[in-house]
């Protein structure tokens, strides 16, 4: 029997908004700014593949099993998994991943925040013309001076992570719909305006070239990364996606439903790609530029086109608002589980939780500046150093959160969840979430929750422990 409990919080008014609220957490600066700066840097085509692999191999299996602990459990992660192992005979301790996932999240919010409100500022600057005919010398003084200066970056963490909080101490159900229906497709329709832009640069196969192309040897280097990065991307390990599974209507189709999450999530990240590597090649900058490439690069293209300022000004809006539906989904799993364990207001919560955010956050707007030789996991001749002020390896703050999260914490939180769905749950009480009539297909798609994704997440964390 399909369960007929519903959540304290609320519930999804149907199928179609889960879909926008999950891609909503899905689309954010991992497509727009992280994959086209990763794609960059681990070699192009080589690493577009492996991320490709990872999506629908592992990634989606887990989204999967997320949604469909988070409706049949129909409370925040750590609960739902609490109650689920417990019905199922396991032991309770199943919930610490669900805790583990729920801290990794806020440590993603607290980074999270600082770089879309580099967004902020660049709505300001775009705005007022700052960009007009600007060259890449000029663009790239212009980020260097924004991440130089630790005052201007804390007013737009502190105006980012707001917004977060007020959101969410409104209730997402409430709130988010409206703006999700308006601001989804015309982010969709901006990438498109971008993309043909691009390919007027007359580097547009440059780019599809760069994107699509690989070198078999450069296949290795970013597998672990582009794991880190699927993860990343689809917002699962962290139980982002389990938390809206729990608002989810009893009869919706599950896997449909994640299908579609997915193929979208996948769709932006190349529209953005390919939207953005013939504009570097065309400015003659290096594809491999690291996390300033979209703050560096678009601005140079926008400042000099007709109608750039404009169009570029929306364009960042768009940004903040495809990083604002994903940052809302990394408090959510935190707040729906301290209202249902404390029965304290959602407002006092939500402001508890941003303010410890924005205080972690705070590591990462000095790590570009003031803190960049604060250097942690120092791995030196004399030895392994948790923190080194100016060590010549290592990483700074923002990195380590990040290399934390998306290589260790997220993977991790993902292994446990389709373990769970794929070992702890019944067989029965999976086939009826998912209600896949074809018992091939469910067979197959009980198999990759079961045996490919756990393994692909596991072969690729002992590969790069070889390495
Ligand atoms: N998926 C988001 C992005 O690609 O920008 C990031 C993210 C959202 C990660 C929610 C984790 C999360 F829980």
């Amino acid at each position: 029997m399909v369960s007929d409990k519903v959540s304290i919080h609320g519930a999804w008014a149907s199928r179609w908004v889960f879909i926008l609220a999950a891609t909503g957490s899905a689309v954010g600066l991992g497509n727009i700014w992280k994959f086209p700066y990763m794609t960059g840097m681990y070699g192009g085509g080589a690493f577009v593949i492996m991320y490709l692999l990872c999506i629908f191999l592992v990634g989606l299996p887990i989204m999967l099993a997320e949604t469909l602990i988070g409706r049949r459990g129909r409370q925040s992660p750590v609960n739902a998994l609490g109650a689920l192992a417990l019905e199922s005979g396991a032991s309770p301790r199943w919930s610490w991943a669900a805790l583990m996932g729920m801290i990794a999240a806020l440590l993603i919010l607290s980074f999270y925040s600082v770089i879309a409100g580099w967004s902020l500022d660049y709505i300001m600057g775009m705005g007022a013309g700052q960009f007009e005919g600007i060259s890449a010398e000029g663009a790239g003084g212009a980020f260097g001076a924004l991440t130089a200066d630790p005052w201007r970056l804390t007013l737009w963490h502190t105006l980012f992570m707001l917004l977060t909080g007020f959101v969410i101490a409104r209730g997402v159900v409430a709130g988010l719909e409206r703006s999700l229906r308006v601001m989804m497709p015309l982010l969709f329709v901006l990438l498109l305006v971008l993309l043909g832009y691009s390919m007027t640069t007359g580097h547009f196969m440059q780019g599809f070239h760069f994107l699509f192309d690989f070198q078999p040897d450069r296949l290795l280097d970013g597998v672990l990364a582009a794991l880190g990065h699927a993860f990343f991307t689809l917002s699962v390990g962290v139980g982002s996606i389990m938390v809206y599974g729990a608002y989810m209507p009893k009869r919706a189709s599950i896997g449909s439903t994640v299908l579609a999450v997915g193929i979208l999530d996948t769709l932006v990240a190349l529209t953005a790609g390919l939207a953005l590597f013939p504009i570097v090649f065309a400015a003659g900058m290096e594809p491999g530029a690291g996390p300033g490439l979209m703050f560096v690069t678009l601005p140079v293209a926008f400042g000099n086109i007709a109608l750039g300022q404009a169009m570029g000004t929306l364009f960042f809006v768009l940004v903040l608002i495809a990083a604002w539906t994903s940052s809302i989904s990394m408090l959510e799993p935190a707040v729906a589980y301290l209202v249902e364990r404390t029965r304290r207001s959602r407002v006092l919560i939500t402001s508890v939780l941003a303010l410890l955010c924005w205080l972690v956050g705070m590591g990462t707007v000095l790590s570009f500046n003031v803190g960049a030789e604060a250097k942690f996991f120092v791995f030196a001749v004399d030895g392994f150093h948790l923190f080194q002020w100016g060590a010549e390896g290592g990483r700074n703050f923002f990195d380590s959160i990040d290399y934390l999260t998306s290589r260790i914490l997220l993977p991790a939180g993902g292994l446990a969840f389709v373990l769970f769905a794929g070992w702890v749950l019944k067989r029965e009480a999976v086939r009826e979430e998912l209600a896949i009539d074809n018992p091939l297909l469910f067979g197959l798609v009980y198999w990759l929750i079961r045996v490919v994704a756990p393994l692909g997440i596991l072969v690729v964390f002992v590969a790069e422990l070889m390495k």
